[in-house]
């Protein structure tokens, strides 16, 4: 927890009075010089792959065996919350810190990898890193900048090497993942962790509202183009459809901007983010669909121009069921009640699902607050996860 909370400030934020570590920023460098000295602490060999990804390996008993990786990320959304991703990359460190200090060694070794992009809080896509190393990132995705107009290619990586990070799949037996519930089952419950089932599908798009920039004192109300006024109907839609719906479907805008962004000037264009889940894919597809056509009869009654981008599409990904079991005992051995629940938000366990079979920890958070400076987690909590984690790993070696 005092390492989350040491990373939250600068130089390890490149955010004024708050926490913002994007992928390959000055912060973000930063922090992995720090977490490198971490892991090779709790001995761990320490690189960084083609993707910019920090990763610590603890051999097994014997040497080149295939790894059980244990990670989480290190990017950060802007003005988040501390525990986010760091959490779940310190209990791997101090996971295989115990087995070091116990001078035990498994069949098997433990890879800790520090995840460089999940938010895509900086690049427009999200997952980056843990694409690349699931091997399943087309290359045309690295083909990008961030709002600042800086390209990847131009941001510390070498783009031509990059799908190098990709891991052969016999090199690696599972991934796992602990991480805040970011949602107020668990707390609600009166429970420190819990068992993830599997990871909400999750659509993103990126549209753009073209209308006509005019000026806001000479220009009728009824002759008007206006992008934002447009826009706003739109995602008043979005919201409608979501919500009539009644399921776990979810729709959110999380960021727009409208141009030119004077007071005195009728905004000629708007771009905004539209991001859709539900844990049933069919489910997320039918009101993406909707909401798509929801927003083209908008723009033609009111005679805009739309232009719709999908920025992503992330498969529902279930857990691998004989982990899930696993991860079950390792509860109960740590005096836990089971509990099982679906992740709404998403994870790089849902990408690396792809590579070799998933299983995720949640943590209880207070208020289920997250991606908020008021995301918190009590050490005692992370202290339980740490042993159901040891447990797991313990079990984790007699199947392998
Ligand atoms: O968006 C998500 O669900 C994750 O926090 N990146
Ligand atoms: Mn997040
Ligand atoms: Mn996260």
């Amino acid at each position: 927890m005092a390492r989350c909370d040491a990373l939250g400030v600068a130089p390890y934020s490149d955010m004024e009075g708050g926490l913002y570590r994007g992928y390959l920023a000055p912060a973000y460098t930063a922090a992995q010089v720090v977490l490198a000295g971490w892991m090779e602490e709790a001995g761990m060999t320490v690189r960084r792959d083609a993707a910019a990804n920090l990763i610590g390996r603890y051999d097994g008993s014997t040497v080149d065996a295939p790894a059980l990786l244990i990670g989480s990320h290190l990017d950060s959304v802007r003005d988040g919350g501390r525990y986010d991703g760091p959490l779940g990359i310190m209990l791997g460190i101090e996971a295989v810190s115990a087995l070091h200090a116990a001078g035990r060694r498994r069949p098997y070794a433990i890879e800790v990898i520090a995840f460089g992009d999940e938010e895509g809080s900086r690049f427009p896509a999200a997952m980056l890193t843990s694409r690349a190393v699931a091997g399943t990132l087309a290359p045309d995705a690295l083909d990008m900048a961030d709002g600042a107009g800086v390209a990847l290619a131009d941001a510390g990586v070498d783009v031509s090497d990059y799908l190098s990070a990709a891991r052969a799949p016999d090199s690696t037996l599972a991934y796992l993942e602990a991480h805040i519930e970011q949602g107020p089952l668990l707390e609600a419950e009166g429970l420190a962790v819990g068992t993830v089932t599997g990871i909400a599908a999750q659509l993103r798009y990126q549209l753009r509202v073209d209308g006509t920039a005019g000026h806001a004192g000479t220009s009728s109300m009824t002759l008007r183009r206006d992008a934002l006024t447009g826009a706003a109907e739109m995602m008043l839609a979005i919201e409608r459809i979501a919500r009539a719906d009644a399921s776990d479907l979810v729709a959110t805008v999380g960021r727009i901007e409208a141009l030119p962004g004077a007071p005195n000037v009728i905004p000629g264009a708007v771009t905004f983010s539209i991001d859709v889940r539900s844990g049933d894919e069919a489910r997320r597809d039918r009101a993406a669909g909707d909401i798509l056509e929801a927003v083209a009869a908008i723009a033609e009654e009111r005679g805009l121009h739309l232009t719709v981008e999908r920025i992503h599409d992330l498969p529902a990904s279930p857990c691998d069921r004989a982990l899930m079991d696993l991860m079950d005992a390792a509860l109960v051995e740590a005096g836990q009640p089971v509990r099982r629940l679906v992740s709404g938000a998403g994870h790089d366990a849902m990408v690396m699902a792809a590579l070799c079979p998933t299983a995720m920890l949640f943590i209880r958070c207070k208020g289920g607050v997250s991606h908020n400076p008021a995301e918190h987690v009590d050490p005692a909590d992370a202290d339980i996860a740490l042993r159901v984690m040891l447990g797991f790993i313990d079990r984790f070696g007699k199947t392998a």
